[in-house]
């Protein structure tokens, strides 16, 4: 199966309760071939709208943070979304609705084969990487799963909220460049 077939199928996904207040679901976006993936949390209104992650002021902080380090969602890397459907009013998502969820990404990353997985905020990290993950300690610490590399790091929500965060987010951007240099340099390859 490809990208855009699983994409077709997920569309039509009704396995969790939020199918019925969704707009559109969010499967994600970006090149399907890329070595780096980033896993938010779960679309919010405007990704509802527009089918697409983190567009709102959140998603264009991401996308400025990601030009620093030459990555973007049009040319180099993946962005997804733990749960692909927006809760209503954007309240936490339940753990039936997350367990439903799940295969949809675990195939996406199956599909897509990543190197590095990033994980924004405490909510995706304490999903993927450890129940007990501390963003404020841990962030920007690569640790091997499956054969692949994953890091933790700030929620572009909350750098919003809490600017003082953005040199310590800057800085694991800078870190994820480096470690792409070293495992996946065919992501900078004109
Ligand atoms: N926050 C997320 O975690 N994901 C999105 O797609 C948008 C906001
Ligand atoms: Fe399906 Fe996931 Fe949407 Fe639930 S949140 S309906 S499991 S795509």
């Amino acid at each position: 199966m490809s990208l855009d077939e699983l994409r077709a199928q997920c569309l039509n996904c009704k396995k969790c309760g939020l199918c019925e207040t969704r707009t559109n679901v969010v499967f994600g976006t970006g090149n399907p071939a890329s070595k780096v993936l980033f896993i938010g949390e779960g679309p919010g209104e405007n990704e509802d709208l527009k089918g697409e992650p983190f567009v709102g002021r959140g998603g264009m902080l991401l996308d400025k943070m990601l030009a620093v380090v030459d990555l973007s969602r049009d040319k180099n890397i993946y962005i997804a979304n733990m749960v692909k459907c927006r809760p209503p009013k954007n309240r936490d998502t339940e753990e039936t609705e997350v367990a439903a969820c799940r295969p949809w990404l675990e195939e996406q990353i199956r599909l897509i084969d990543p190197k590095i997985i990033v994980c924004l905020g405490r909510v995706s990290a304490i999903r993927f990487i450890d129940p007990n993950f501390k963003v404020t300690k841990e962030h920007g610490q690569f640790i091997e799963k499956d054969g692949r590399l994953v890091m933790g790091t700030f929620h572009p929500a909350a750098i919003l909220r809490n600017p003082n965060q953005k040199p310590a987010a800057m800085e694991d951007f800078f870190a994820l460049q480096e470690k792409i240099k070293e495992i996946c340099p065919e992501t900078y390859a004109e």
